[in-house]
């Protein structure tokens, strides 16, 4: 695809004739997109859209006053971002867990030190960097070439922004004294000067008006045309790296220096840091920084200098345990109070959501802002203590708005000099506001609960926006918008998960064809039955997730799924616990959520990382006839995929159950623990007739002891480090 307009004839354009080439453009392109996005249908191929968008720029950068309200050029998100072609990261882009007190910090030393068996005077490093609000951007460099940009996406992959990239002049095209592979990992940023700049440009030609720099950025970056990148002026610092062929260096504060050298620009506030002591202090001095810097800072990132040390930390599954984020308090502001709506979610919880005189807090608009449940707005946390000094919060009241980063926005205090004279006490509604059944509380639940099931409508479309979400069965074209649409459909209504497997068999029979639909095509509606067939065969772990069934989150339905590994193992258990339980389901049990010699309910909490309260919930969800009926139906139109379990001669420790015991001398538990889940074990604490192998450290005793009376493996520590380091 050719990447340039025809200079020489933009030269030659006189203003009337570029004015009108300019109106033009901006039909063909907005044509396009209709056929595109609403339509599903294009009329342009994505080259010659490209094409078209170049050659506009092109002309808006040589006649800038002419510039149209409407310009494709300003058309970010959606249009932009999936004409880049994807890029897999060849090591995981992570992030960063969050600290935001003195104690978090202390308690993140104590881990590290515990983990990698350092005594609490013993020397541990870090370096302190200020963490840029900006996104992230992973390059890539073979042989001191700049290969590759691409953005972190969701951390395996990216997008594929190259051509871009090449348009930022922070960012070295060719590296001098490099690595033979070498990616360097950093942030896009833009700075307030230039983010004013761009906004008042933006203001003058009618544009897009960006809410900070950290949005300004993103949407400068992730442009189909270059050209625009180049006309937003984009920074970047180097701070980590992916896949290298050989290590930079020592240490992180080295290493960066090594990328200094070689051509990139690396924050220099960053310092090295001998103590929490030093942690603190350097944060305040960056805090105090802070609004004297020409970029936007969140926090501060504080990183296990010794890199040998990183290595033996490694990640978790998103974040790395040698590094954390330690926030700047949230940003807050005083608004109006106008309302208090109440929503319902797809468990049943009223949520009440307050309605704001719009106000701008850290750069944000923010009119609604979550109250928590009905104890928080009366003034009380879940255990009856005070919160705020017991101060309710009342419609009309002045109320403190808190926004830490991407969190949602709280009400966080309401100032009772403020307070209107004829205000009245809130009143929770006991009823749900959608369906009209009963909104009960149980006992110990901080949360009023609508008991209308799957006749109330918001659950109903709450419970099929779940189902149809990306970790659930992730239907291509089938989202929020389009459940809430089929929800109250006459002709094609999709009332519960079934029906969607339902719909092409009952359009067929229908008079009002979905292709037929404004906003739907042939090619759309085709399009929607063929994603919807490619969802039928599903991983078991994703299906009981997308049940939507309270307490059970991605992580606990995988954990069901590998202990099941069948449907049908897991029904009949399901059963078998829901008949055990069945005269227990009375208000006495319910409040208790426990119990104890019953065969089935010991099988469910003996799970790995399954307690009484998913035990329960799963109780609860199956024993209720109209779901499980629902259930039943769904299950009648699907494949379900078995987990399966690796052999075990792929890699020894994959798929077993290890108890460690005794004292290990080569590395701590913690780190002997971390490794073994990392090759896909399960370790637990007590030896049973489940266990596969007991690592047996010095001085080891009953646990052993235990194994070899029933006969399960055991090793060494000497003999475990081989197997893992065979592995
Ligand atoms: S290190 C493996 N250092 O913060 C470690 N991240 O909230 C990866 N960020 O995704 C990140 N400044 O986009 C690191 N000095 C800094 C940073 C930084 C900003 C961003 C980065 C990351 C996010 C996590």
């Amino acid at each position: 695809m050719s990447q340039s307009s025809d200079s020489t004839e933009i030269d030659t354009l006189t203003e009337k004739v570029a004015k009108n080439k300019l109106a033009d453009l901006a039909k063909q392109l907005n044509d396009a997109n209709i056929a595109y996005y609403v339509n599903s249908d294009p009329i342009l191929s994505d080259a010659e859209f490209d094409q078209l968008k170049i050659t506009n720029s092109a002309i808006e950068s040589k006649f800038p006053h002419l510039m149209r309200a409407d310009t494709p050029s300003n058309q970010i998100g959606a249009t932009a971002a999936s004409g880049f072609s994807k890029i897999k990261h060849s090591i995981r882009m992570l992030s960063l867990d969050n600290a935001f007190d003195k104690l978090d910090i202390q308690n993140f030393d104590i881990s590290l030190r515990k983990y990698l068996g350092l005594s609490p005077e013993a020397e541990l490093h870090y370096t302190a960097e200020p963490k840029i609000d900006g996104l992230s951007l992973s390059l890539r460099y073979e042989n001191g070439k700049l290969t590759q940009a691409a953005t972190r996406g969701d951390g395996q992959i990216g997008e594929n922004v190259t051509a871009n990239a090449l348009n930022i002049s922070d960012i070295p095209k060719v590296l001098d004294k490099s690595p033979e592979i070498l990616e360097v990992r950093g942030e896009v940023y833009m700075t307030h000067s230039d983010f004013c700049l761009l906004n008042e440009h933006q203001i003058a030609v009618g544009g897009k008006i960006f809410a900070n720099p950290r949005n300004a950025a993103s949407g400068s970056l992730r442009q189909l045309d270059p050209n625009v990148t180049r006309s937003r002026p984009l920074h970047f610092f180097a701070y980590a790296w992916g896949e290298i062929s050989e290590p930079l260096s020592l240490t992180q504060y080295d290493a960066l220096k090594r990328l200094t050298s070689m051509g990139f620009k690396t924050n220099q506030l960053t310092e090295i840091c001998r103590s929490i002591d030093d942690l603190l202090k350097k944060y305040n001095v960056l805090e105090a920084q802070r609004s004297q810097l020409d970029y936007d800072i969140d926090g501060v990132v504080y990183k296990v200098n010794d890199l040998s040390f990183q290595e033996r930390l490694g990640a978790r599954s998103t974040t790395p345990r040698w590094a954390i984020s330690h926030k700047f308090p949230a940003e807050s502001a005083w608004t109006k109070l106008e309302g208090i709506d109440i929503q319902v979610g797809r468990t049943g919880a009223l949520s009440p959501v307050a309605r704001l005189t719009p106000i701008t807090v850290g750069g944000v608009v923010v009119s609604n802002a979550t109250l928590h449940n009905e104890d928080y707005i009366l003034g009380r946390d879940a255990k009856g203590q005070k919160i705020r000094d017991g101060k309710d919060i009342r419609i009309g009241d002045w109320v403190q708005i808190y926004r830490a980063g991407d969190v949602i926005p709280k009400v966080a205090d309401v100032d009772l000099a403020r307070r209107p004279k004829n205000s009245i006490t809130f009143k929770f509604p006991t009823f749900c506001p959608i369906c009209g059944s009963n909104a009960v509380r149980e006992k110990n639940d901080a949360v009023r609960r609508c008991v209308g099931g799957l006749i109330c409508s918001a659950q109903a479309v709450e419970k099929l926006k779940h189902f149809v979400s990306k970790s659930a069965f992730d239907i291509d074209g089938l989202g929020s918008k389009q459940i809430e649409m089929f929800y109250s459909d006459i002709d094609l209504p999709i009332k519960e998960p079934a029906d969607i497997f339902t719909l092409r068999s009952r359009d067929n029979k229908n008079n009002n064809k979905l292709a037929d639909r404004e906003g739907w095509g042939e090619k759309s509606a085709k399009n929607l039955f063929a994603a919807i067939e490619l969802r039928r065969r599903i991983p078991l772990n994703r299906l009981i997730f997308a049940l939507g069934i309270r307490n059970v989150g991605e992580v606990v339905a995988s954990d069901l799924a590998r202990h099941f590994e069948s449907w049908d193992q897991f029904i009949v258990a399901v059963d078998q616990l829901c008949i055990e339980t069945a005269t227990l389901l009375h208000e006495s049990y319910r409040d208790k959520g426990e119990i104890t010699g019953n065969p089935a309910w010991t099988e469910f909490t003996n799970i790995d990382g399954i307690g009484h309260t998913v035990t329960k919930a799963l109780a609860v969800s199956f024993s209720e006839p109209s779901g499980r009926l629902s259930i039943n139906k769904l299950i009648s139109e699907l494949s379900i995929e078995n987990v399966i379990i690796a052999p075990q001669n792929d890699n020894q420790i994959m798929g077993q159950v290890i108890v460690f015991t005794g004292n290990l001398d080569k590395m701590t538990r913690a780190e002997a623990k971390a490794r073994a889940e990392a090759l896909g074990a399960r370790v637990t604490s007590s030896v049973s007739s489940q266990t596969h192998l007991v690592v047996a450290g010095r001085s080891a005793g009953s646990k052993l002891k235990k194994a070899i009376e029933l006969g399960v493996d055991t090793v060494d520590e000497d003999t475990w480090l081989k197997m893992i380091n065979n592995s």
